[in-house]
């Protein structure tokens, strides 16, 4: 066993545990946190993922001990039902969930991805977010989510975006094909 020290959420926890126990249990059975889920437990899906040090970590294959010290977030220190963060607000107004199982890794490495990379293009978002998978196939919503929040977080994409869709529209008035 082993003393361990984390942040989570901005609470400062020493913990005493085995140093291979993957931090996903540590965050589930330890911390009683929901939000990072087991889904592969290979480090293949996404579902675990939690924000390290800032960057998306998959939790599932990560031993506590390699993050000792760390500074961790999980979808609970994001925002809650009465005060949603702006990427939660953004998926709840493109209904972007399904089964909601995939979200916690879709909306973490989202947020640290547009974090590291605020002027990121729609294609490097797809690239970004192209091996966190869901099942239920709400690829297309959960796109729109990420880059409406993408939008929000940067004036000059949004104003570019705006731009481009009167341009669109200024062609479709002159019947121009877009
Ligand atoms: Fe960790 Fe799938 S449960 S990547």
């Amino acid at each position: 066993m082993s003393e361990i020290r984390l942040t989570v959420n901005g609470r400062a926890h020493t913990l005493d545990l085995d140093p291979t126990t993957p931090l996903l249990y540590v965050l589930s059975d330890e911390l009683g946190l929901n939000g990072p889920k087991f889904g592969c437990g290979l480090g293949q899906c996404g579902a675990c993922t939690a924000i390290v040090g800032g960057k998306a970590l998959r939790s599932c294959v990560t031993p506590v001990a390699t993050v000792n010290g760390a500074d961790i977030m999980t979808l609970e220190g994001l925002g809650n039902v009465e005060h949603p963060h702006p990427i939660q607000q953004a998926f709840i107004d493109e209904q972007a969930a399904q089964c909601g199982f995939c979200l916690n890794g879709v909306i973490l490495t989202a947020k640290a991805f547009l974090d590291q990379n605020p002027k990121a293009s729609d294609a490097q978002i797809e690239q970004a977010m192209s091996s966190v998978l869901c099942r239920c196939f709400t690829h297309t919503r959960m796109f729109r989510a990420i880059k409406r929040y993408a939008r929000l977080r940067s004036p000059q994409k949004q104003a570019s975006s705006g731009a481009a869709r009167r341009s669109r529209r200024g062609q479709a008035a002159k019947g121009v094909p877009a």
